[in-house]
């Protein structure tokens, strides 16, 4: 994050003649490290919430001023991992259920003052993540100790496997663009939207099944992806 870059930002849009209306505001900025809790540095963890979280918090603070005065609206783009958290998802998953918490204290804050706070909870898109994902949780598994490599290495190999073939039966991106743009221009905008079918299912299913079913269900999907040998 560059503080001063988002002053600059803030300066500019507190001139309406230059910058014109604010609008919306789309927070989409993400990255992904999977990694077992126990195996991801602190330092690591820290660059996973200001990417995600902190990053998004300040270019919010930032425009604010402006989308008052144009009763604007923000859109955080969360994901499902905003609603169930997989094995070694949990730096991403805990970024996204933070990033739908603050998007629902804003929301009430902000309504009785104009501003409409909508949150996108995508499934599976087709983009560069699944490859940047791959690349990243591999790295981390590389500086893991080899005793942390016997506990999770053939489970970190399952959830690559698994996204990886998640995200490649996923939604073309335009699609996702589309319903992006929907949060953006919809008169009375809903205040969550899910995209793709499997976000609206395991969103449906976290909500009323109970943990230790939802924990088979996710255990089931990933039991195909184990490979045979253990990690080298
Ligand atoms: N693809 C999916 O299946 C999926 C599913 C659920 C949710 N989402 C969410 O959808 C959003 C978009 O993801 P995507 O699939 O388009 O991922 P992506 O292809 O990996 O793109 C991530 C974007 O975030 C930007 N970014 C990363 N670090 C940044 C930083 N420090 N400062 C500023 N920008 C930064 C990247 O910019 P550079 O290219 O310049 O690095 C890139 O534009 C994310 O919030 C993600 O969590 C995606």
């Amino acid at each position: 994050m560059r503080p001063d870059h988002i002053a600059r930002l803030a300066s500019r849009l507190d001139d309406d003649s230059r910058a014109g209306a604010l609008r919306a505001l789309v927070n989409n900025a993400a990255i992904q490290l999977n990694s077992p809790v126990e195996a991801l540095p602190l330092s690591e963890w820290r660059r996973q919430f200001e990417v995600n979280l902190f990053g998004h918090i300040a270019v919010t603070q930032a425009p604010l001023p402006a989308l008052l005065r144009h009763s604007g609206r923000v859109v955080n783009i969360s994901s499902v991992g905003g609603r169930v958290a997989m094995a070694t998802y949990g730096p991403y998953a805990g970024t996204k259920f933070a990033l739908a918490a603050v998007s629902d204290s804003l929301r009430r804050e902000l309504a009785p003052l104009g501003v409409r706070v909508v949150v996108v909870e995508p499934g599976a898109v087709r983009t560069e993540m699944s490859d940047r994902l791959i690349t990243t949780a591999n790295r981390l598994a590389a500086a893991m100790s080899p005793e942390q490599r016997d506990r999770y290495g053939r489970l970190i190999q399952a959830t690559n496997a698994h996204s990886a073939t998640h995200i490649k039966r996923g939604r073309p991106a335009d699609g996702a663009a589309r319903l992006i743009a929907k949060a953006v221009t919809a008169g009375k905008p809903r205040t969550r939207y899910t995209v793709g079918r499997d976000a609206a299912l395991i969103t449906r299913l976290s909500r009323v099944l109970p943990d230790r079913m939802l924990d088979r269900i996710l255990a089931a999907g990933l039991r195909p992806h184990y490979p045979r040998t253990a990690m080298a």
